[in-house]
């Protein structure tokens, strides 16, 4: 089987994600790393694509340049992934998307409701593939859990709770530290810090495991440092559109949590845990019975989570591979779509456009009823209403 050629913006020299990228994408042996702008300075964007193997001629200085380059080559790349700073998801996803590349942008997916709508509109008219990367919707477990939910194992879903709480910035002697201050300053994180960067993995983790979409919120955000304009902390009430109740809670101050994501869901028939620090178990608690822990790796747990594990039971998975079961989805729907064929059902989990929009409704739903003491608001995007 050919290889689908993939191409990197961001994700330079010392970035966070750029190497969870690079792993996720190499690691099934599906995509062949040939083009990327790594770097917002050209000459170690450069320099450092030739470092990790890619031809001289595609280690492009920007992604102006890459899409110049790429365009028009008979083997331009299959799949564009956006992984720089925020602010430069839309115009480069839509520049993307507007020459029939297939793309996975970080999240957030855009700044504003307004682009997420047009980013939506533009995929759905263009037939490519948006993908955004919640990544932690990748884990073999938390798909399992999507279909034990699916298949009716815990009845209807009465209640989620979800937590991405961390406490990576609750020192307040460095909270004017520049690196810091601009996650919490409006005008270059936007309407919203802590819910913007963790807490819409959360929400959509709730979302994706539940199968249901969030319709209706109120938030009670916070700034515990006080010098901080934007919230550090934020706990937000919610409504699904199958009847399910939420309540999520993210934070940044939260000192002794490390990443601090989890989720719990809770149905007529049993309830299930599932932390991502610990992410090769998940607890199943069947109403009126023992607590059972659920190991990945197991077989025959369902299709999803079966296509989604590698490593034998027992032994550690950890984050890249989540992030790899997103690129694996990604490989098959562009294959399938190349051999014009149905995709397997179980690799059709890859995070859309529209839960990107849909997350950025939420953002701005939470920065106003913080605003308004948890006013409830509507968290659909208008043109989803
Ligand atoms: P970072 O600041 O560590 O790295 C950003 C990289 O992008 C740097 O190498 C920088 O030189 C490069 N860059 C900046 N502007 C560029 C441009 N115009 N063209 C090409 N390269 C450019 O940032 P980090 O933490 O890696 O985050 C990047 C994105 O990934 C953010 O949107 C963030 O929200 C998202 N993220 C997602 C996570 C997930 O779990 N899905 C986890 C962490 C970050």
């Amino acid at each position: 089987m050919a290889k689908l050629n993939w191409g990197m913006i961001g994700g330079g020299k010392g970035s966070q994600i750029g190497p969870a990228h690079r792993l996720g994408a190499g690691l099934d042996g599906q995509f062949d790393f040939v083009a990327g702008a790594l770097d917002h300075r050209a000459d170690e964007g450069r320099a450092f694509a030739e470092s990790l193997g890619i031809a001289p001629e595609r280690a492009y200085g920007d992604w102006k340049e890459m899409l110049a380059g790429e365009k028009d080559r008979a083997d331009r790349v299959d799949l564009v992934t956006v992984a720089t700073p925020n602010a430069t998801h839309f115009e480069i996803t839509k520049a993307f998307l507007e020459h029939g590349f297939h793309v996975l942008c970080e999240k957030p997916m855009t700044m504003t409701v307004e682009e997420g709508e047009e980013i939506v509109k533009l995929a759905r008219a263009s037939g490519r593939i948006c993908a955004v990367n919640y990544g932690y919707t990748g884990y073999s477990l938390v798909r399992h859990m999507r279909a034990m939910v699916a298949r009716g194992d815990l009845g209807r879903i009465r209640l989620v709770k979800a937590e991405f709480a961390h406490g990576h910035h609750a020192d307040a002697a460095d909270a004017e530290n520049p690196r810091v201050r601009w996650r919490y300053d409006p005008s270059q994180a936007g309407v919203s810090a802590q819910f913007a960067d963790c807490g819409i993995h959360a929400m959509h983790l709730a979302s994706f495991v539940a199968g249901q979409e969030v319709e209706r919120l109120s938030a009670d955000t916070v700034s515990c440092i006080e010098s901080r304009v934007l919230e550090d902390d934020a706990m937000v009430n919610f409504r699904m559109s199958g009847g399910t109740v939420g309540r999520l809670w993210t934070s940044s101050i939260a000192i002794g949590r490390q990443h601090g994501l989890t989720l719990q869901v809770f149905g007529e028939k049993g309830g299930l845990r599932w932390a991502q620090e610990q992410p090769n178990q998940l607890y199943w608690m069947p109403l009126g019975q023992r607590l059972q822990v659920i190991e990945r790796g197991e077989g025959n747990l369902s299709p999803e989570a079966d296509r989604s594990s590698r490593v034998t039971v027992g032994h550690a998975e950890g984050m890249p591979l989540a992030f790899a079961n997103i690129y694996s989805d990604l490989a098959e729907a562009i294959r399938a779509g190349k051999d014009g064929r149905a995709m397997d059902p179980a690799a059709n989990l890859y995070p859309r456009a529209e839960d990107g929009l849909r997350s950025m409704a939420a953002v701005f739903a939470v920065a106003e009823s913080g605003k308004q003491m948890g006013a409830w608001m509507d968290a659909r995007p208008p043109m989803f209403r």
